[in-house]
């Protein structure tokens, strides 16, 4: 089977590295591409907006299916453009894919769907003055998000009303995220751990990947700026198997169930991005594709046909007997260029990533560029080095990751070197 990727990050080098696993896999198309995914794949530039083209490079390659990976195309509507084509495609329409790309439809999906999150309410940008009011009157902290696709900064929690008006002031008046801003939901604080699963779905049934947790702010201890992703970890031990049942009945089945109702199937991977309350277990946000830097650490826990699991979905009908979960745990470190989220350099040249021992250890570029046979930076976060086992061994998988991360090289190299520091404090 011929295979198109679409994405250049870090995830999508990890989606692509474990279908190339299958023995069903010939050849792996990634559209950009990055660094990485040269060595296990062909990175081609297509434009996600000239779908003819897309069409006429899939013929001409014999592409057999394709996987969206970021949210931004699905979210366009690529995955509906691309099936009136004829093609098989991994990933949810347009409609569907609203619960990541409008949280305010999402927010009001789990209201009517009576699926536990926290309490909201949603206004206009024309409702300034209301928003303000309603903000006087608040519990704080509370929770102010753009409702459309902010690039990940979307959210702001406000420890006081005055950090809450200067942010519904830059929202409104200043357009600091553009249209996604148009729409503002703001929510109650939750307390809790937070934690990833992700369903992979026809629609109508579903398969839950182990549970896995980012680590989003750039300082040790869960300090600092927000970032991307600074590292993740699977599984969870603090998540047993009631949780689970928990999620599933609460979560996945009716919001699976209420988007069919509301004629949005979804086909793909629903990210659900919760958090574990005193009360009981709450959405935080939904996403419709799988999360960074989670993915990297969970797929190396699947042990099967990865392809035959996706395609299987995107045809209809999911093989839920393609994949299982190998018993085994993972760790994964993202290295960012000096200053990063702020400013930061690109182009310094990487070095020791010949020297790491390659075994229970991948490399997944996330922000590089090969130029001239050599290896630059070329993002914030630019390389993520996992460790992975077949046992469950989290404190092996510590040791081995910080090893090994310890050989990589370029100017200001910086790294969080606490993840899954939660997994040993409990
Ligand atoms: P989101 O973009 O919705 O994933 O939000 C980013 C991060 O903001 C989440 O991972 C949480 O850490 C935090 N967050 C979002 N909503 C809430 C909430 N209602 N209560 C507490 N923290 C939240
Ligand atoms: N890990 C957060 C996300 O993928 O959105």
């Amino acid at each position: 089977m011929n295979v198109l990727i679409i994405g250049s990050g870090v995830r999508e080098h990890a989606l692509a590295l474990k279908i190339s696993e299958s023995k069903n896999c010939d050849q792996i198309y990634v559209s950009p591409g990055n660094g990485g995914t040269t060595s296990i794949a062909k990175n081609v530039i297509l434009n996600l907006s000239e779908i003819d083209k897309i069409t006429e490079f899939c013929n001409i390659n014999s592409i057999d299916f394709v996987i969206v990976g970021p949210e931004q195309p699905l979210v366009d509507g690529l995955a509906d453009h691309l099936r009136a084509k004829g093609i098989i495609v991994f990933g949810p329409n347009k409609k569907a894919a609203m619960i990541e790309g409008n949280k305010r439809f999402a927010k009001e999906l789990m209201r009517e769907f009576n699926i536990p999150t926290a309490s909201f309410n949603s206004f206009s940008k024309n409702q300034y003055d209301e928003i303000i009011n309603y903000l006087r009157n608040g519990k704080f902290p509370i929770v102010i998000k753009a409702s459309g696709l902010a690039a990940g900064k979307g959210v702001i929690i406000a420890q006081t009303p005055e950090e809450a008006e200067q942010a519904i002031t830059e929202m409104i008046k200043e357009s600091k995220f553009g249209s996604a801003s148009d729409e503002i939901v703001i929510e109650e604080f939750l307390e809790g751990e937070e934690l990833s699963i992700f369903a992979i779905t026809d629609g109508e049934d579903y398969v839950l990947l182990p549970a896995s947790q980012d680590h989003k702010r750039i300082g040790e201890g869960d300090t600092g700026k927000n970032t991307g992703g600074m590292g993740a970890y699977a599984p969870l031990t603090f998540v047993n198997s009631e949780m689970i049942k928990e999620i599933e009945d609460f979560v996945v089945k009716p919001t699976l169930n209420g988007l069919l109702k509301k004629n949005s199937k979804f086909i793909g991977c629903l990210y659900c991005g919760l958090i574990i309350t005193k009360e009981r277990i709450k959405v935080i946000e939904f996403n419709c594709r799988f999360g960074d830097p989670e993915t990297q650490v969970v797929l190396p826990l699947l042990e099967g046909d990865f392809l035959e699991l996706l395609y299987s979905t995107a045809k209809g009908k999911i093989n839920k007997e393609s994949i299982k979960y190998n018993g085994g745990s993972a760790i994964g470190v993202v290295t960012v260029a000096g200053g990063y989220p702020d400013k930061y350099e690109k182009g310094n040249e990487i070095s020791g990533l010949e020297t790491i021992n390659s075994e229970n250890i991948n490399i997944i570029h996330a922000g590089t560029v090969i130029k001239d046979g050599k290896l630059y930076t070329n993002g914030g976060r630019v390389l993520n080095i996992i460790s992975y086992s077949k046992q469950n061994d989290l404190i092996n998988n510590k040791t081995l990751v910080y090893t090994e991360i310890d050989k990589v090289k370029y100017k200001d190299i910086y790294y969080r070197k606490d993840i899954a520091y939660k997994q040993f404090n409990k």
